[in-house]
């Protein structure tokens, strides 16, 4: 490595120290204890050959981040204090930056500290800080830094494209997660990182991260129409766990935001997903313990198959091709929004009672043998389950989309804060964690149906149409079309 004396061209230097001369693209890992000022250099021009090029001002990318940090007291309860970045790109300003010259970068994200140069610059001095500790504490911190002309060297995907959440939670149950990527970019090198217990100071460090990482979890990954769906398999039940999607670009890794996941305490709901019929099922469903994940998803969805046959049959009879009813939605819509409606009642979605946000999500504890479709006690004996109900939209989207001939309602005031739950988006805090009401904590049961679809409507309606009433009337419809 190449060591520079610092202050380099500089009439005298108060104290020998060090400046480690950064390469473009390179990382580079140290210690720093309590207390200590660390510097780094960076030209843009020594990375040219010479006499080949003219130097040149580039854009540059400056990260760090913390790997580890010191151990507190035991009787310490604060957060561990993070490290400092200070920068000056211009030897007038001082070549030494640190708390008392230079520029602090305070772009600081839970252990990663960022920096874009913006413009054109030739030099960078960087200066890397670590706050004084008391004696009680133990341990240096350790950290990455790297440059870069080209792009960040510690990447982080992007959290949504377009208004759509690229990577979220679907669902846990006892010992497995289930997580969506959508997006088509680089889909064939993503993975999953499972890590145990991140540093809550560390989050946004992928090296804090590795090192947290458990190994004894298998993924499987499968395509959906728009990315693809991740099952995480082997976890412990009642266990918390960090987890972040990786993209890889040669010997580059972006990592996402982390997603916090809790398994489920009890065994009485069962992830399922890639059913044939009702397709956008991907939650825990109510379920013996002892029953296989395949016999469960099959009976499902061949019941949900058998409810929506009546369905079926009474809008074949409507003559869809020259009845427009509708300017904006037509029988596709129909069909497929009570489908989803119907999978959604069908196959309930089964929560745990004992997560902490229990009060803001619509959820409905279901006795043994009182469940709203009496099929599943007879078939699949849950026991004592919790519900998460099914957002009202879903059953608003079916009076939208079919034909007035099918009478379809929706229930309204007290009975339907009694069926369905209403969509929220907003971040409350539960034990010390910051939870984000959305894609990965969902407040009711969405079905995949598009956020921007989940729009709250006051609209009126007769009250309480239960699935059951409405098999009768299709019936009937069905007599006397
Ligand atoms: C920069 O590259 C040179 C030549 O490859 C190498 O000797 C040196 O150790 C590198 N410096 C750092 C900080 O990685
Ligand atoms: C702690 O960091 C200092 C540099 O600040 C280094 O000299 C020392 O060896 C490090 N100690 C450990 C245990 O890594
Ligand atoms: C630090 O933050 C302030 C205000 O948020 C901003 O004006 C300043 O440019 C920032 N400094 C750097 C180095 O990013
Ligand atoms: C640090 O240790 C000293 C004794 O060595 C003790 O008096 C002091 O309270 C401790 N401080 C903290 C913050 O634990
Ligand atoms: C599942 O976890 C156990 C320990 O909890 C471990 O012994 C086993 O190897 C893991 N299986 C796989 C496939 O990772
Ligand atoms: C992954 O999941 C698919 C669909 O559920 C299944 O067919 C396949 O066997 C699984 N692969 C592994 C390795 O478990
Ligand atoms: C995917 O990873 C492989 C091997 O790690 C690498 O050769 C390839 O360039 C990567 N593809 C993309 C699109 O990043
Ligand atoms: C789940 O873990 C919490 C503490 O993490 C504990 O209080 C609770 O009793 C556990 N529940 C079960 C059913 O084991
Ligand atoms: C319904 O409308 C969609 C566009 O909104 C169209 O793609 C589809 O073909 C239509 N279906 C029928 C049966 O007309
Ligand atoms: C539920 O119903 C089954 C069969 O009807 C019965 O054997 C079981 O005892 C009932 N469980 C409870 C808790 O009522
Ligand atoms: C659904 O309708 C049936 C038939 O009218 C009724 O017996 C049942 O109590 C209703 N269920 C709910 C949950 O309202």
């Amino acid at each position: 490595m190449l060591f520079l004396i610092a202050g380099i061209g500089l009439a005298c230097v108060a104290y020998a120290q060090t400046t480690v001369q950064l390469n473009d693209s390179q990382m580079w890992s140290a210690s720093i204890a309590s207390g200590d000022l660390q510097h780094y250099y960076f030209d843009t021009a020594a990375q040219s050959l010479p006499g080949l090029q003219e130097p040149e001002a580039k854009s540059v990318y400056l990260t760090l981040t913390s790997c580890s940090q010191p151990i507190a007291p035991g009787n310490y309860e604060g957060e561990v204090p993070s490290l400092n970045m200070f920068i000056s790109t211009s030897s007038e300003e001082t070549t030494l930056p640190g708390p008392s010259h230079g520029t602090m970068v305070n772009d600081t994200n839970l252990g990663r500290i960022s920096w874009n140069s913006g413009g054109q610059v030739q030099n960078v001095w960087i200066g890397v800080v670590a706050p004084t500790l008391t004696d009680n504490w133990s341990g240096n911190w350790t950290y990455q830094i790297a440059i870069s002309t080209q792009g960040w060297m510690h990447p982080i995907i992007s959290d949504n494209d377009g208004g759509s959440t690229i990577f979220y939670l679907e669902d846990t149950d006892d010992t497995h997660a289930l997580f969506t990527a959508s997006g088509e970019h680089q889909k064939d090198n993503r993975s999953l990182l499972v890590a145990s217990s991140v540093a809550p100071e560390l989050r946004y460090s992928l090296c804090a991260v590795d090192r947290a990482a458990i190994s004894d979890y298998t993924v499987n990954t499968t395509r959906t129409a728009d990315g693809q769906h991740f099952l995480v398999s082997n976890l412990t039940s009642n266990s918390s766990y960090m987890t972040y999607l990786i993209e890889s670009t040669g010997s580059l890794r972006s990592m996402s935001a982390p997603i916090h996941i809790q398994t489920k305490a009890d065994d009485n709901c069962r992830l399922i997903y890639g059913l044939g019929f009702c397709d956008q099922v991907a939650y825990s469903v109510p379920a013996k313990a002892s029953d296989t994940t395949d016999s469960i998803r099959e009976r499902y969805d061949d019941q949900a198959r058998q409810l929506f046959e009546p369905f079926n049959i009474a809008i074949s009879q409507f003559n869809c091709e020259t009845t427009q009813y509708s300017l904006v939605r037509n029988c596709t819509d129909c069909y497929q929004d009570y489908k989803r409606w119907l999978c959604a009642v069908s196959i309930p979605r089964c929560t745990s009672i004992s997560q902490t946000i229990a009060d803001t999500v619509a959820v409905r504890v279901v006795d043994a043998n009182e469940s709203r479709n009496p099929w599943i006690d007879e078939t699949l004996e849950p026991g004592t389950w919790t519900e998460l109900l099914p957002c009202i939209d879903l059953c608003y989207q079916v009076v939208q989309s079919c034909p007035p001939f099918m009478a379809f309602n929706c229930p309204k005031g007290d009975l339907a804060s009694l069926q369905y739950g209403y969509w929220k988006r907003s971040t409350i805090d539960a034990n010390g964690m910051s939870v984000q009401l959305g894609p990965s904590y969902p407040t009711c049961n969405r079905m995949q149906l598009e956020e921007a679809r989940l729009v709250l409507s006051d609209a009126s309606q007769t009250p309480l149409m239960n699935y059951s009433i409405l098999l009768i009337i299709l019936s009937i419809v069905l007599l006397q079309a």
